[in-house]
């Protein structure tokens, strides 16, 4: 829920539906999976496509298709530490750019991409009708 915009009148139940397909569309395609773990305990994960060119210009970019950390191990930087490691997977693929999307109201999130030096390329619109 934390990617849901406050626009959007989602329900739990559909926004789980909708990540679960977001899962299997991933798994049919090129990706890595970046796991990070605390001693035995999984603690967080990134999903990244390396095969998915940006639509714009055709260049070839990874892409984090989502990534998550356990709400306990939060605000301790291992987003920072999982994104650091795809980006690296990504440089030793030869993939020049990293994009992903973020929901504008995600603070969290925004504020780990920008620190990372992630900046505003396109903007998704709504508007309620
Ligand atoms: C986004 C997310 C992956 C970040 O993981 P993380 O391990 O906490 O990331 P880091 O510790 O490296 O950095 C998080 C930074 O966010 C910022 N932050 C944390 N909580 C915040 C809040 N409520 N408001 C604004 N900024 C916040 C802080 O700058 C924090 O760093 P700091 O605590 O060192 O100052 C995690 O919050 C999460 O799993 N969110 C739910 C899923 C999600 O939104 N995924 C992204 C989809 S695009």
């Amino acid at each position: 829920m934390d990617s849901v915009a406050a626009s959007r009148h989602a329900a739990p139940p559909a926004v789980l539906e909708n990540y679960e397909r977001l899962l299997e569309i991933v798994e049919q395609q090129s990706h890595v999976t970046l796991v990070a773990e605390d001693e035995d305990t999984q603690v967080g994960f990134l999903l990244m496509l390396d095969q998915l060119p940006d639509e714009v210009t055709g260049q070839d970019q990874g892409f984090v298709a989502y990534m998550a950390v356990e709400p306990a191990y939060r605000s301790r930087g291992v987003g920072a530490a999982l994104l650091d490691a795809a980006e690296n997977e990504a440089r030793r693929r030869g993939l020049p750019y990293m994009a992903l999307m973020v929901t504008e109201e995600n603070a969290p999130a925004r504020a780990l991409y920008e620190r990372a030096g992630y900046t505003t390329e396109r903007r998704l619109l709504c508007k309620t009708l």
